[in-house]
């Protein structure tokens, strides 16, 4: 009954956990991969302000001008991408909102899309509702999980119409290195293709390192979608808002066609991500600051435990240890965890092939939380390697 275009594109296998959760306050759950904080006061402030000015009705089809204005010059301060306001901004419904409408209008039929792996499962998932055949590339343990020029190039073919690049990258926290970003971006140019740069998590690199953006190196604003979204960075992931940067053809053909899908996003969320980017900045270093302490903490855990075994993760909010040494499937092992300690982590192999052998650990949850996972894992753990 229903059409072809659905017959492949999986649910996310994060559900076989929540299911088994669902409801239940014995379980420490590190599965989802959003901040604990709550949105800061001064952009709950400015929607409840915006509300009450008005600010209810249809906008532009591309977001309010003055939010895309804000949002410019947060591209330029932050970013280092410069992005004209009238016609290369638009603000959409999160990160996930302009990753669908980017895919769709990038992408015909039998064009080649490469995407990082272990990687965000809905990357794959729009690339195939556009029609075009995803081509994972191995994020590598021993390049702490940051994306390989040489392993891009290996795949490129003459079909190869994009690249999705996630750095920091869910699930793995890893980041790619300027060095690898500036290579690709030499690819991108030889080979003509365009980088969906997928930016969710500028604002959560470590050990005091600047992140690099791809889309503000020479001449690849032209060739690079760039991606933010509010959810992570402000705390703000129910409010469904995001922001593209990227050459004005492109981004006016994607608010054409939110114009037929979702008309805007919410004009209140809209006005709440004006007020989150032009406001104080405090807060981003409080999360971050507090991110990375809980980094540390579950980093030292985690390799105290015999068979479990990582490198800091560079960036994000995740832990991806390998757990190849307990000689399972990553799910069995996520089921035999959450059966035995009441523990709730995700299986490595949701998040695509490469995933095999590793866990995810969010560690967006209070230190208390990571010291009873950690507590936990430890006692049980030993007993599968016996
Ligand atoms: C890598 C990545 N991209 C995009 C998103 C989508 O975020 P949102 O639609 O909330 O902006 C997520 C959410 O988890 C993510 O992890």
């Amino acid at each position: 009954m229903l059409a072809r275009r659905n017959q492949h594109i999986m649910a996310s296998e994060i559900r076989l956990i929540f299911n088994k959760i669902v409801g239940r306050s014995d379980i420490v759950d590190l599965t989802v991969g959003l901040p604990d904080y709550d949105t800061p006061d001064y952009i709950k402030e400015a929607a409840k302000d915006a509300l009450d000015q008005g600010y209810t009705r249809y906008t532009h089809n591309a977001g309010y001008i003055e939010t895309r204005e804000a949002m410019s010059k947060k591209l330029k301060h932050d970013n280092g991408i410069t992005a004209d306001p009238e016609s290369e901004v638009m603000m959409t419904a999160g990160g996930m909102g302009a990753l669908l409408l980017a895919n769709l209008v990038l992408i015909d039929p039998g064009d080649e899309v490469i995407y990082p792996d272990p990687g965000f499962v809905s990357h794959p998932a729009h690339i195939e509702l556009a029609g075009g055949i995803g081509v994972p590339v191995k994020l590598k343990k021993a390049n702490n999980f940051g994306m390989s020029a040489d392993d891009v190039e290996a795949l490129i073919t003459d079909k190869t119409k994009a690249l999705v690049l996630n750095s920091p990258n869910n699930p793995t926290g890893g980041v790619t290195p300027e060095k690898e970003l500036r290579k690709i971006a030499d690819l991108a140019e030889q080979h003509d293709f365009y980088i969906l740069a997928d930016e969710a998590y500028e604002k959560y690199v470590y050990d005091g390192k600047k992140p690099s953006f791809i889309g503000s190196f020479p001449g690849m604003m032209e060739r690079t979608i760039s991606i933010f979204s509010l959810s992570k960075s402000y705390a703000m992931t129910g409010w469904r808002i995001g922001a593209v940067a990227g050459p004005s053809e492109v981004v006016q053909a994607m608010v054409k066609l939110q114009e037929h899908v979702l008309a805007m996003p919410t004009s209140i969320a809209q006005k709440a991500a004006e007020a989150a980017v032009t406001g104080s900045q405090d807060c981003i270093r409080d999360m971050l600051a507090t991110f990375s302490r809980r980094r540390d903490l579950i980093t030292k855990g985690l390799n105290a435990i015999e068979g479990v075994e990582m490198k800091p993760p560079g960036g994000a909010f995740y832990a991806f240890p390998d757990m190849s040494a307990f000689n399972m499937s990553s799910q069995e092992l996520v089921m035999n965890i959450l059966d035995n300690t009441n523990v709730a982590t995700v299986h490595g192999s949701a998040f695509g092939k490469y995933g095999e052998g590793f866990l995810r650990l969010c560690y967006a949850v209070s230190t208390e939380r990571i010291e009873e996972a950690l507590s936990r894992l430890d006692s049980y753990l030993h007993k599968l390697l016996r």
